[in-house]
């Protein structure tokens, strides 16, 4: 299956890149016990597939998951080279995996980077990111600092996460950003307003995240599921009692849209967010290599205006119910304030 590419930054620091990404973190944390081998066969079915983005943090698994991606890049036998590395830091969690906070200063910052090319086993990252903005440093001496990282050879772009279009601004008033990393689908449309319109004034691209609303609109979502102690889902309030039981209907409104175009409902949902523009890359947190093939096949899939009013009618703005957050995290998104 040959993925067209499409170019994050086009305007600023451009890269080209798949138009699906694979965003790694379900196999090393938070959505409960991940298989190794077949996150591994997850991988290298992604890269023969033609996907030449993959998304990690250091704090995924605490350095699981770039090991995972040291080994699985190494045994493709792919070159460096084919796949672009995107990599953030900064959150600060425990050995249970409590949040502690962000620590984006600028020591931080060649830190956490020296750690993270030692467990990648090479020597540059192409895009390195803070999680989060840090409320205690300016985003000037966060960027400035990834830009020096630049200047010495080991990132080749700089993106954000999360942030809001004042930072972005100001961010890139230091350096070209190549993109910013933002949850967006169908139940998390806040960009729009006002930080969709300004990456495109300022021509950065969007990785977009939580295009299934971490599983929630995949179409494969149970109400009964047994969720391990540390799965996200188990506190997020979208997942809970009543929301989750509205945010099923409009899943079941969004089937029969799907099913009228002989797709699944994680293809529409994943489709969507690809019809929205092309400075917009969705990252795929598929675990398994049969989420990942259904995933693929929404770049196959032509949402025509038609079909778009459909998908609108059936999950519409602001239709879904509950945070895509518990609170705490919601008071770290500077995208929100
Ligand atoms: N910058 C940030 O703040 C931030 C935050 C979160 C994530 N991210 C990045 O974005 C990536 C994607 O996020 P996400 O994993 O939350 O995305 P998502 O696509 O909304 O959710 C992925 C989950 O949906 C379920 N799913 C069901 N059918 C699927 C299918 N056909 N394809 C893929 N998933 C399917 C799987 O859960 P089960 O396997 O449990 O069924 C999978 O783990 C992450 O891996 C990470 O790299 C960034």
């Amino acid at each position: 299956m040959a993925l067209n590419e499409r170019t994050l930054g086009s305007k600023t620091s451009p890269l080209v890149v798949s138009r699906l990404g694979l965003g790694a973190m379900g196999m090393s944390d938070l959505y409960g016990p991940a298989d190794e081998a077949e996150s591994t066969a997850t991988i290298h079915a992604a890269f023969d597939a033609g996907l030449t983005l993959i998304d990690t943090g250091d704090f995924y698994g605490m350095g699981h998951n770039e090991l995972l991606i040291r080994d699985a890049l190494r045994s493709s036998g792919r070159a460096r080279g084919e796949v672009a590395i995107s990599v953030k830091f900064g959150a600060q969690r425990d050995y249970a995996g409590n949040w502690l906070g962000y620590d984006a200063r600028p020591a931080a910052v060649k830190t956490a980077l020296a750690y993270t090319l030692r467990r990648l086993g090479t020597d540059y990252v192409d895009v390195y990111r803070p999680a989060r903005l840090d409320p205690n440093v300016p985003i000037e001496e966060t960027v400035g600092a990834i830009a020096e990282m630049v200047e010495a050879g080991y990132v080749r772009h700089i993106g954000l996460s999360e942030v809001g279009a004042e930072t972005l601004r100001r961010a890139q008033a230091v350096h070209p950003i190549t993109d910013l990393q933002i949850e967006y689908s169908l139940v998390s449309r806040g960009i729009e307003k006002e930080i969709l319109p300004t990456v495109r004034e300022l021509g950065i691209g969007v990785t977009a995240y939580g295009v299934l609303s971490r599983g929630l609109i995949s179409g494969h979502w149970q109400a009964d599921r047994q969720l391990s102690a540390g799965d996200f889902r188990g506190f997020s309030p979208r997942f809970q009692g009543d929301n989750l039981e509205a945010n099923l209907r409009l899943v079941e409104a969004l089937r029969a849209v799907a099913e009228a175009k002989d797709a699944s409902v994680a293809q529409v949902a994943i489709a969507w967010v690809l019809a929205q523009g092309d400075d917009i890359v969705p990252l795929v947190g598929a675990r398994r290599r049969e989420r990942l093939t259904e995933a693929l096949g929404a770049a196959e899939l032509v949402l025509e205006p038609a079909d778009l009013a459909a998908i609108e009618e059936a999950v519409p703005q602001g239709s879904a119910a509950g945070d895509r957050y518990v609170a705490a995290q919601m008071a770290h998104l500077d995208s929100e304030k």
